[in-house]
């Protein structure tokens, strides 16, 4: 287990979005993925505002397609859900570009963000957010008003902590700067294929945040993206275990403070990827794979 804010929880969450955007499960295999990640001990569930369809609308039941789902996943869930914590984000919208390609937009001004916690708040069905993160800093408006706006959050009780996602160590700073203790967690790309964010990764490690890299494997459009000249793969076959195992089991090994949201669609590939954790690298492994 590892430490999230006042929380024990799995060294991996488990990553929704998939389950909600293009290429999703029908809902109920959905719904059968979250009952499964919690039977297999998965204790925190990342979600966002954004993860439905491009296109979609509130009017067409579309928006918080993956909020309404999770809430729906833990209702119908009959074992023991005493420990799981639930974490979702504001600051992304989907909608269609002119060619129509499915986007992501964004929006960081305070009226919106804190209209669209409330949302969040009534798609989950909780009195308060366990953890919401600002999604991705909106260039057009300040972050010192985005910022803000999550303090306005805590100070109402609408959540109950804070996390800062695709953020520069000087925004960490910043947003500790304002939220103190309730900022717990900083959400970053980070995998093999993915490193430039290691700076943030460190800095969550100096001052005792949680780090949760995510697309840990990749991205789920990329699960077989080539990594540093195969020496994952080189590691799994001496072990005799699929590469990403051993790129989780990697990414465990930056620190306690790590923990790495994958997404999922099928059983199988959570089955394999949830042994990760008894997967003990050592020192020569890591040297190897960097
Ligand atoms: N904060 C942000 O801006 C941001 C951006 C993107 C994502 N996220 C979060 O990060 C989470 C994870 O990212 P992601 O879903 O993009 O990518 P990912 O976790 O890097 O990759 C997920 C893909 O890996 C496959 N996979 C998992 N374990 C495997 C195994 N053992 N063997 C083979 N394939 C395996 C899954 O396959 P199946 O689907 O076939 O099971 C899935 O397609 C998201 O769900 C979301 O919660 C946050």
């Amino acid at each position: 287990m590892r430490k999230l804010g006042p929380w024990e929880v799995f060294e991996l969450g488990l990553g929704a979005m998939p389950l909600s955007i293009e290429e999703r499960p029908e809902r109920e295999k959905a719904i059968e993925v979250i009952h499964h990640a919690l039977d297999s001990g998965i204790n925190h569930i990342d979600t966002a505002f954004a993860y439905y369809l491009a296109g979609g609308t509130a009017e067409n039941g579309e928006e918080q397609h993956n909020e309404k789902l999770i809430a729906e996943a833990l209702r119908t869930y009959t074992g023991d859900k005493s420990s799981v914590t639930v974490a979702s984000k504001v600051g992304h919208f989907r909608y269609f570009d002119h060619t129509g390609k499915a986007m992501w937009g964004q929006q960081g001004c305070s009226r919106y963000i804190l209209d669209t916690a409330q949302k969040s708040r009534d798609a989950l069905g909780v009195d308060a957010i366990d953890l919401y993160y600002y999604h991705r800093p909106d260039l057009n408006v300040a972050y010192e008003e985005s910022i803000g706006a999550l303090n306005k959050l805590l100070e109402d009780g609408v959540i109950k902590f804070a996390g800062v996602s695709n953020a520069s160590v000087k925004q960490i700073e910043y947003a500790k700067s304002v939220l103190g203790e309730k900022l717990i967690a900083v959400q970053n790309q980070f995998s093999p294929a993915y490193t430039s964010t290691l700076d943030t990764l460190e800095y969550c490690r100096e001052v005792g945040l949680t780090f949760l890299p995510w697309s840990p494997l990749g991205g789920f459009r990329n699960p077989d993206l080539l990594v540093k000249d195969g020496v994952f793969e080189e590691v799994a076959k001496r072990y005799g275990v699929s590469k990403q195992q051993v790129i989780l089991a990697w990414e465990l090994s930056k620190g306690e403070h790590v923990i790495p949201i994958p997404g999922f669609r099928r059983f199988e590939t959570m089955d394999d990827s949830i042994k990760a954790v008894e997967l003990n690298l050592t020192e020569d492994d890591l040297k190897i794979l960097g």
